[in-house]
């Protein structure tokens, strides 16, 4: 009775120990698999990595017409200035802009036509109508933003409202006649 209850009483605590270490590894393991995801949803390289450089084909954008995609999760505008579009920029004495920047700053060489601009309104972010929305172009012609009504002109430089900046221009470049690399 007693010698032979002391053996089984020692497999029963050998039999927890092994279940209670069972359960903290799987615990264990079952922590890091959910871990995982987290972290990498956490660490924005590859998602960054993707998005840190696009490719643009503008050959379809007639002059007069803009349209909107993203880099760095954030709109951007690439807009083909009509020839009236380019000398209304062009006609503006620097002395009137805000932030003084002419067309030519703002665009490529020998490429005034193509207006490469972040959709991001410098107030306080709002995304500014005028893209593909045409008929909300405000009153300089350019973007409005309908946040706090702030109007952009046809070189995307503010002219009225509350943004203290121009639409930011990303670094770009041509890489053929009709294909921009943005970043
Ligand atoms: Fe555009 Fe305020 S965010 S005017």
């Amino acid at each position: 009775g007693a010698v032979s209850g002391t053996p089984r009483e020692e497999e029963g605590v050998r039999r927890r120990d092994f279940i209670n270490i069972a359960a903290v590894s799987f615990a264990g393991v079952g922590g890091v698999a959910v871990l995982y995801p987290l972290i990498n949803q956490m660490n924005p390289s590859a998602d960054v990595l993707a998005l840190s450089s696009v490719e643009v084909d503008v050959s379809a954008i007639e002059p007069g017409q803009a349209i909107k995609t993203i880099f760095r999760k954030q709109p951007l505008f690439v807009r083909h200035l009509t020839p009236q579009e380019i000398q209304e920029a062009n006609a503006v004495p620097l002395g009137d802009l805000r932030d003084p920047q002419t067309l030519a700053e703002r665009t490529k060489e020998g490429k005034p036509q193509w207006l490469v601009t972040m959709g991001v309104c410098t107030h306080l972010g709002c995304v500014p109508l005028g893209a593909a929305e045409g008929e909300n172009k405000g009153e300089y012609g350019g973007y409005f933003c309908p946040c706090h009504g702030s109007h952009y002109d046809t070189a995307a430089r503010i002219r009225k409202g509350p943004a203290p900046l121009n639409l930011e221009v990303p670094e770009y470049a041509f890489t053929s006649d009709t294909v921009i690399q943005v970043g």
